[in-house]
């Protein structure tokens, strides 16, 4: 399977939100990483086909989606960033509503069910009307939907948003054992998710998407620009507004501060191992 991105780009009304996207897409786990409104959930939905380019193309196998039909959407499972379901419906009824709306054969539906449902850990839960889901067993069945349909491209928005941090490993857990032999995007703001789940890591930046890298390669990149600086208290407001700061911590009235910076930011700081949080801040010059 390969998903092709050339030149895409978006603009609702007279803001431009997307332009010259290019990315090829082939198996793995992709994680789209920006902050809020950098144009992740835009690209996902012109990925999903929910809304359409209005430059550029995607091509699936080579052959591009305007001709590809029913066949694109046969293909793709697309969690949706705020989905919500119709409370009245249990888990068991959404499912077989949405198999309905994905013309899946009705003598396939059940098994497919039941084998989802156990997978996404469900089983239990599934006679339970949605309403009295918590946020991880509604995104948990949000999955099982997206994949009723067997696709090979499995596109999440935002899959962890709202999760505690147990229900967050779960999640993790069920994403690394569905993208064995599939295509997995997903999209999110939070820095761990992608060092943990995504190999590959393209970030959404400046209105386009960055040629993709990974976690390590962000970190060897700045591998030279974390520092520890000590200061009184007192001067810790007019240094944040100047330096990119990743973790302050307090004891009386000094402030021992985690600063990402090329330049030496003060005369004793000293140098400390970067992470993916750090790497993340710089990239995106978040002060
Ligand atoms: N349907 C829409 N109409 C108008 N503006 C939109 C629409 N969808 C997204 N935007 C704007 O596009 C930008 C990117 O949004 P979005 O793709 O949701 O970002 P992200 O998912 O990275 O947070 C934001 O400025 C947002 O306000
Ligand atoms: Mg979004």
């Amino acid at each position: 399977m390969k998903l092709e991105i050339k030149d895409l780009g978006k603009h609702f009304g007279k803001k431009q939100v997307l332009s010259g996207v290019n990315l090829t897409i082939e198996n793995g786990v992709y994680g789209l990483l920006g902050p809020n409104g950098a144009g992740k959930t835009t690209l996902i939905r012109m990925l999903a086909g929910v809304i359409t380019p209005d430059a550029g193309e995607i091509f699936m196998n080579g052959t591009s989606k305007k001709n590809c039909g029913v066949n694109y959407y046969n293909k793709i499972g697309y969690l949706p960033q705020d989905v919500d379901f119709y409370h009245d419906f249990t888990g068991l009824e959404y499912l077989r509503y949405i198999a309905t709306l994905k013309n899946i054969p009705d003598e396939k539906v059940g098994d497919k069910i039941t084998h989802l449902v156990d997978q996404v850990n469900l089983t239990n839960d599934i006679h339970r009307k949605c309403v009295k889901y918590s946020g991880g067993m509604k995104k948990r069945l949000g999955i099982a939907q997206a994949l009723l349909n067997d696709p090979e491209i499995l596109i999440l928005d935002e899959p962890t948003a709202g999760l505690d941090p147990y229900e967050r490993i779960k999640f993790r857990n069920i994403i690394s054992s569905f993208s064995k032999d599939r295509t997995v995007i997903l999209s999110t703001h939070i820095v761990s998710d992608i060092s943990n789940i995504s190999k590959s890591i393209i970030m959404v930046k400046d209105k386009t998407t960055c040629p993709m890298t990974s976690a390590d390669e962000m970190i060897t990149k700045i591998e030279d620009y974390v520092w520890e600086v000590e200061l009184p208290i007192q001067q810790l407001i007019s240094f944040q507004n100047n330096h990119i700061i990743s973790n302050i911590r307090t004891v009386d009235d000094v402030a021992y501060l985690r600063v990402v910076d090329r330049e030496k930011p003060a005369a004793h700081a000293f140098h400390i191992d970067p992470d993916l949080e750090d790497a993340y801040l710089y990239e995106f010059n978040i002060k």
